[in-house]
């Protein structure tokens, strides 16, 4: 059996191109978020706000999370994916516990993000780590309703 491992996410000027094409691709097959290299690259993406990437034993990327300090006591997750067949074993779980670790030894307790609203099973996800709906975004993406989740770690 494979080994995978969540490790701090470097900032993306410090990821391999091989890394980055991979999580352009993981985000548009997983997410439909078609982003172009450039501006993956200028994510503000932060280790100090969490951000984690899933691992092989070749370092290829099999999922991220990425996020984003908002201010003193709040984080913005801007991606949250991992490869289709690796979902549902619990690396999802992990990486959130792991995150939180991370955004608590740094003061911050705040979390929220944008979430498709026909995305039942991430927003299952979401309610089971305590985040809530707490505002819908009619303009956020180009086809669907987005919503807003927010909670405490
Ligand atoms: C959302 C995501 C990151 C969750 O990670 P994961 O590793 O699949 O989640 P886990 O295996 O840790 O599952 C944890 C719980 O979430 C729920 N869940 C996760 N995916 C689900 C799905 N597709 N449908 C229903 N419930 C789901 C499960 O009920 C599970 O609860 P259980 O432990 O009681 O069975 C992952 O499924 C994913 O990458 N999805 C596609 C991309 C996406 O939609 N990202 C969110 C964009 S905002």
């Amino acid at each position: 059996m494979e080994e995978y491992s969540w490790v701090p996410s470097p900032p993306t000027s410090d990821l391999t191109h091989g890394q980055l094409l991979a999580i352009r691709d993981l985000l548009a097959a997983e997410t439909d978020e078609h982003y172009a290299l450039a501006a993956l690259y200028s994510l503000p993406i932060s280790s100090a706000a969490g951000s984690l990437i899933l691992i092989d034993a070749n370092e290829n990327v099999k999922g991220v999370l990425w996020s984003m300090i908002i201010d003193e006591n709040t984080v913005r997750i801007l991606a949250f994916c991992i490869n289709s067949d690796l979902q549902n074993i619990g690396l999802g779980t992990q990486a959130w516990n792991e995150f939180a670790i991370l955004v608590k030894s740094e003061g911050k307790s705040s979390v929220y993000l944008e979430v498709k609203a026909e995305n039942e099973g991430a927003i299952n996800f979401y309610r089971k780590v305590g985040l809530n709906e707490i505002a819908i975004l009619s303009k956020y993406y180009h086809s669907s309703i987005g919503i807003i989740m927010q909670g405490n770690l």
